[in-house]
């Protein structure tokens, strides 16, 4: 056990010592704050790593993961995530990251029981049954589940406009935009769903537009 322990531990340090040969203040000045711009709601796969993906480095993105990046609204712990994000460290930017080939969506549109994640999966089951008329409509069972984890980020993004600390700082007029995203696991390309949202106005119809996209043209450019 210790055997492996000892192997994180000295890659930690190998890490530390390349960061501070570049900016050897950089963990003393970090230390002191986190101002991040950006906040990252996203799948908690081992391959889909905010920091990474982005290319930026410790205290430039603010991070919440879970199975198959789902929004609720009596999650206390994701609302509480967001609530700092917002309200203190006043992110600029929320993204909701997606990924294709999600174990999560997956199994959830395969109705594959697990156990217990089941019911935390049966809210992507919902998003399934909202669309089923559209994502039966498509022939190939692969392309179903691409489009049933972009409608996942977009039921997000909307899941996550609608809580009252957005519809709050929105009143306040505070400058924060929620995006869809999508990861794509086959080449690292993350694309945008093009559901920028700024505004609880015409929020539904936004994102209704959103979806519609998704099935009459490509979901991304
Ligand atoms: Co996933």
């Amino acid at each position: 056990m210790s055997n492996h322990l000892d192997f994180l531990l000295k890659q930690n340090r190998l890490w530390s010592q390349s960061v501070k040969e570049k900016d050897n203040e950089f963990f003393r000045d970090l230390a002191a704050q986190q101002t991040p711009k950006y906040f990252w709601i996203g799948c908690a796969d081992s391959r889909v790593p905010a920091n990474e993906i982005l290319g930026l480095l410790p205290g430039e993105v603010f991070v919440h993961r879970n199975v198959a990046n789902v929004v609720v609204h009596t999650d206390l712990n994701c609302l509480s995530v967001l609530q700092y994000a917002v309200d203190v460290l006043r992110v600029q930017h929320i993204l909701v990251v997606g990924h294709y080939g999600c174990g999560g969506v997956n199994a959830a549109f395969q109705n594959t029981r697990l156990g217990l994640i089941d019911n935390w999966l049966r809210h992507v089951q919902d998003v399934r049954d909202k669309h089923r008329t559209r994502l039966m409509a498509i022939a190939n069972p692969d392309r179903q589940l691409d489009r049933l984890c972009e409608l996942n980020v977009l039921e997000q993004v909307l899941n996550l406009s609608e809580t009252t600390i957005m519809h709050d700082a929105w009143a306040r007029g505070q400058d924060v935009t929620v995006h869809g995203l999508i990861y794509g696991l086959e080449d690292g390309i993350l694309h945008d769903l093009n559901m920028p949202v700024s505004t609880d106005n015409e929020l539904l119809s936004y994102y209704e537009a959103a979806v519609d996209r998704l099935f009459t043209s490509a979901a991304w450019t």
